[in-house]
């Protein structure tokens, strides 16, 4: 057939139908907001011309409320494959120009098919999320379109990576699908997620708040927890993308990308031996230590923005990918509570589901105390990090900087939770409680009785501080496998992971455990 064979220039003509979605006037609308058009964004995601697009000529079949007259090929979301850095992903990314995006049978069938396809080959899911949810139009149809999606979901969940970026308004049920997954990126300024609008909200709590204070991606990244990454724009959320990708593996039966680097695995860095302050209530920055040790320096937060007090995110150690956990004790002298073990917890799930091994930092003084936290369940939120660790099987090290008391020492990836190895730099005090809680307690009666309760205090915190509060009881009992100077940290940390490079361990056979949620 040549190019003007009748049935060629059709096919040219539906391809162009179906690329300008909603039609010029509507692009027009999605630029002057400052979005970018379905398309434009896959064409920054992907390698250039990588993208195989699928179920172009896909309509819906409503025949209700004058739909039957408009049948947008595509149906309002553009679906496919195509490579990251050489690597296959799977795409949707749904077109606010067609119904605002919005989700009907035909549309979730189309998300559902390349979702299946993510599973069968083991490559990660990427949506790109721009859509005024369930279409109204189609009723229940539409919201059996969104269960089927959440189903699949949950099934990906720990087999593929999925990965949700918000590009615009994301309500009602809408938000869940990305809930489920992995990592959520959201776009400042152009981008919500809500289970109602501010209008909802106002009919049945009499709230006035906008669309951004309500849901907006400043709020989920600083006070909700729910998004991972506030991008300043679209490119930069697709990039963020990007880099995320370049961390972690394709399914859960494949290790992390290698990352050839120029940083010496051998490296040592004398100024670590100086970073921890003399002064035990004096804060250091923890992102400091990581940075000095890891390839090039180079640090991959993830949710940096709320539950500063914890820090996660992904780094390479001679070229291979890990998880970082840490404390930060500059914020809440990095002590542990429900939303630092929230967050921990999911991440170092992820990490075991995707080969990653887990490098833990550890400087905390234990769980945060107070009415707030006991009645806003750190029991039940707190565990989930303990569990958390305990559960993973990949390649787990800690180092203990400085404090490491209470329950946050069993929880914190100790030994005992099946730390692979656990080291300690020689100021870190290892301890059921800081020496101050503890003298006051060991010693109320003599301290009430003294002349000088201060100075004898003061005495008691020192013995108590060399006696117990020091790393070398647990090395003692093999609970810290080493103590070692801080600034040989890197080349520990490297030769470690390059012997647990074959670890093998199980959990008993069972159908799932019972994290407690
Ligand atoms: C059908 C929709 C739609 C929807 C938007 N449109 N949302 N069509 N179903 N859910 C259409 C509009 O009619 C309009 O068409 C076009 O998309 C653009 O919408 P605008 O309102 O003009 O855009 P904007 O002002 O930017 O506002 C965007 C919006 C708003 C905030 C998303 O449209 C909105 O509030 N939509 C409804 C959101 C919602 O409540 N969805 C249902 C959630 S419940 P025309 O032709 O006029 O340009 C849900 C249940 C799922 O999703 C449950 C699963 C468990």
């Amino acid at each position: 057939m040549s190019e003007k064979d009748p049935k060629i220039q059709h096919l040219h003509e539906l391809r162009k139908q179906a690329m300008l979605g909603g039609g010029e006037k509507r692009i027009e609308i999605q630029h002057k907001k400052g979005k970018l058009t379905a398309r434009e964004r896959l064409d920054l995601l992907l390698d250039k011309g990588s993208f195989h697009e699928l179920d172009m000529f896909v309509t819906h079949r409503s025949h209700d409320f004058g739909l039957e007259n408009n049948r947008p090929l595509g149906d309002g979301v553009v679906t496919g494959y195509g490579t990251i850095d050489g690597r296959l992903v799977f795409v949707y990314s749904q077109d606010f120009t067609v119904f605002g995006g919005s989700l009907s049978e035909a549309h979730a069938e189309k998300i559902i098919k390349i979702m299946e396809m993510a599973m069968k080959n083991g490559a990660p899911i990427i949506g790109l999320n721009d859509s005024g949810g369930a279409r109204i139009q189609e009723g229940v149809i539409s919201l059996g379109g969104y269960a089927e999606i959440f189903l699949r979901n949950v099934l990906a969940s720990g087999v593929v990576p999925q990965i949700s970026a918000i590009m615009g308004p994301c309500a009602g049920g809408a938000v869940y699908s990305p809930a489920i997954t992995d990592f959520i990126v959201m776009v400042k300024d152009t981008s919500y997620m809500f289970i109602t609008g501010p209008e909802v909200v106002k009919s049945v709590t009499h709230e006035e708040v906008t669309f951004d204070g309500l849901g907006g991606a400043w709020v989920h990244n600083t006070k909700s927890g729910v998004a991972h990454f506030a991008a300043d724009t679209e490119e930069d959320a697709i990039f963020t993308i990007q880099k995320l990708l370049s961390y972690i593996p394709q399914n859960n039966l494949e290790e992390p990308p290698f990352v050839p680097t120029k940083d010496d695995p051998n490296r040592m860095d004398p100024e670590l031996n100086d970073i921890v302050p003399d002064n035990p209530n004096k804060p250091y920055d923890m992102k400091e230590v990581i940075n000095r040790i890891v390839d090039e320096g180079e640090f991959f937060e993830v949710m940096p923005y709320w539950a500063q007090n914890i820090i996660i995110g992904f780094a390479r150690l001679g070229g291979h990918s890990v998880g970082i956990v840490a404390q930060q004790p500059a914020v809440l002298a990095g002590v542990l509570d429900i939303d630092a073990s929230v967050k921990a917890a999911r991440f170092i799930r992820f990490c075991d589901a995707f080969n990653i091994p887990l490098v833990v930092f550890e400087d905390v003084p234990g769980y945060m105390p107070g009415v707030a936290q006991e009645h806003g369940g750190i029991i039940r939120h707190g565990a989930k990090i303990l569990y958390a660790f305990a559960e993973a099987t990949v390649p787990k090290i800690t180092v203990i900087t400085r404090k490491s008391y209470g329950g946050a020492y069993c929880v914190m990836n100790s030994r005992h939770v099946r730390a692979d190895l656990v080291f300690a730099w020689p100021t870190a005090e290892i301890a059921v409680m800081g020496p101050e809680g503890a003298v006051k307690i060991i010693y109320k009666r003599q301290l009430a009785a003294a002349e000088d309760p201060e100075a004898l205090k003061a005495k008691l915190v020192e013995e108590y501080r060399q006696k117990l509060a020091n790393p070398y009881i647990a090395a003692s009992r093999g609970f810290v496998d080493d103590v070692i100077e801080p600034k040989e940290t890197r080349p520990r940390l490297i030769n470690a992971l390059e012997m647990l490079r074959n670890k093998r361990d199980t959990n008993p056979p069972k159908k799932h455990g019972n994290i407690p949620l």
